[in-house]
């Protein structure tokens, strides 16, 4: 399987295969008329852990598409990797598949073999073929686990664009024909023109995830600089309790100071959740990027051999079913969008938020410095020093987390839903016309 080759395939909903493009007979070894009205699994592998397809079937059955590495077996007894994208569409299901990267393979294979192995166990002591399945399918979430995905669908949202991008820009080119003419050509001007509005949005997006991170990173060492000066508050209270008698302002102060302080902690604290469902959102329309792209890159390859002279013009009935595949992730990016936006915006208010508080404390703080010079120099000398190395060398963070703060509250992520749509358009029409011929 070449690294720019793309199977295809459509089933009913029970896994009953409808169609076929010429790579998928070329790697299985299987005539297309062989495959047609087959069930999927003619392609399967006994090394596969039926766990990985409980995965697949239940992400279908919930009506949400997945992708999911597959070890097949050909006609011929041989074995090849696909990660295999799966959608729900119409009245079946569609997928389409490419050659994995070699990382992936490596680390798919280690969580398979432990589930095989979860499976067997599972066999020997009698358990359903269902029972069998979804203990194989625990396996391969806990397996992930081990690598930092909290579940399967992390995992793939992580995965499926790091396939996408693997296969750069040289390869969805192999699908552009410079010398087509007429629909050919419009089908490939259409592809194409996606393909650049989605490459532009995995740009925007790389750039807020680096924010996101960034203001992860900061917010741990503001949350860590705040819980000191926690401390430092305590110790100032304390300290002015000691002159409480003779000058009862620095107590009061030093009161007065602890509120804000613990606001801005309860604040702080709020961060890791918003950025994690920040990534999460981000991560989910990277995903519903990725489908867009290899469906689009899929309905390119069709045109391209008909073009070629490979596939007979009538294979082109594949690709409207491909603009709606396309379409419906193209929605579901759209909404995932506006999450992303609104994640921004949380995220930059509580930074805000807990700036401001910061603030008032940092002018609280200073109030019962300038006070204890006055009052209690002499006395305080030694609680004042701790909260004056404090308060200078962490400050620097508060500033740093404010600006990128101020950077997510401009942040939004554009996604001109009726360009994708205009382009969607511009490729079925010119293909439902070349293949009713
Ligand atoms: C669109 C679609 C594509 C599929 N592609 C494959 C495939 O490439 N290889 C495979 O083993 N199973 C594939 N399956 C899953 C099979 O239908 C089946 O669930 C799997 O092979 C396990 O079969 P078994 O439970 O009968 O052992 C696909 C299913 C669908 C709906």
């Amino acid at each position: 399987m070449g690294p720019e080759e793309l199977f295809f395939s459509t089933t009913d909903v029970r896994g009953v295969i409808r169609q076929g493009n010429s790579v998928f007979v070329r790697v299985s070894g299987y005539p297309l008329d062989e495959l047609l009205g087959t069930a999927h699994n003619v392609v399967r592998h006994p090394d596969m852990p039926a766990g990985a397809f409980r995965l697949m079937w239940d992400s279908l059955a919930a009506g949400t598409p997945v992708a999911v590495y597959v070890c097949n077996r050909t006609k011929a007894g041989d074995h090849y990797w696909v990660c295999a994208v799966v959608s729900p569409l119409h009245d079946g299901f569609v997928s389409v598949r490419v050659a994995p990267t070699p990382e992936a393979v490596d680390l798919v294979s280690e969580v398979y073999v432990e589930a095989v192995r979860v499976e067997r166990d599972a066999a020997a002591a009698g358990l359903s073929r269902r029972e069998v399945a979804e203990r194989g399918a625990q396996a391969i979430v806990a397996t992930l686990a081990t690598y930092g995905f909290s579940s399967y669908e992390e995992f793939m949202h992580v995965a499926l664009p790091l396939e996408i991008s693997a296969r750069g820009h040289r390869v969805s080119e192999a699908h552009q024909r410079s010398a087509a003419t007429g629909d050919v050509a419009s089908v490939l001007a259409g592809t194409g023109a996606l393909a650049d509005q989605l490459d532009a949005m995995v740009e925007s997006l790389a750039t807020y995830q680096a924010l996101g991170d960034e203001l992860a990173d900061a917010a741990v060492h503001v949350l860590d600089m705040a819980h000191r000066l926690e401390v430092s508050v305590h110790t100032a209270q304390q300290a002015s309790a000691l002159v409480a008698e003779k000058s009862p302002v620095l107590s009061n102060v030093a009161r007065v100071m602890a509120q804000p302080m613990t606001d801005a902690v309860t604040a702080l604290a709020q961060l890791p959740e918003d950025f994690s469902r920040l990534r999460g959102d981000i991560g989910r329309v990277r995903f519903q990027i990725a489908l867009t792209a290899l469906y689009d890159e899929m309905a390119a390859a069709f045109a391209a051999e008909v073009h070629d002279g490979v596939a007979p013009a009538s294979s082109l009935t594949a690709v409207p079913l491909l603009c709606d595949a396309a379409e419906t992730s193209v929605a579901e990016m759209a909404a995932q969008v506006e999450k992303v936006n609104g994640d921004l915006q949380h995220v930059a208010a509580l930074v805000s938020e807990a700036g401001t508080l910061l603030d008032d404390f940092r002018r609280f703080i200073g109030q019962w410095r300038h006070l204890v010079l006055r009052h209690a120099r002499a006395a305080l000398a030694e609680q004042v020093r701790p909260i004056d190395e404090e308060l200078t060398t962490s400050w620097q963070w508060t500033e740093q987390l404010r600006a990128l703060g101020r950077q997510a509250s401009s942040a939004v992520v554009r996604f001109d839903r009726d360009a994708a749509h205009a382009h969607l358009e511009a490729v079925r029409e010119p293909a439902r016309r070349l293949a009713a011929g």
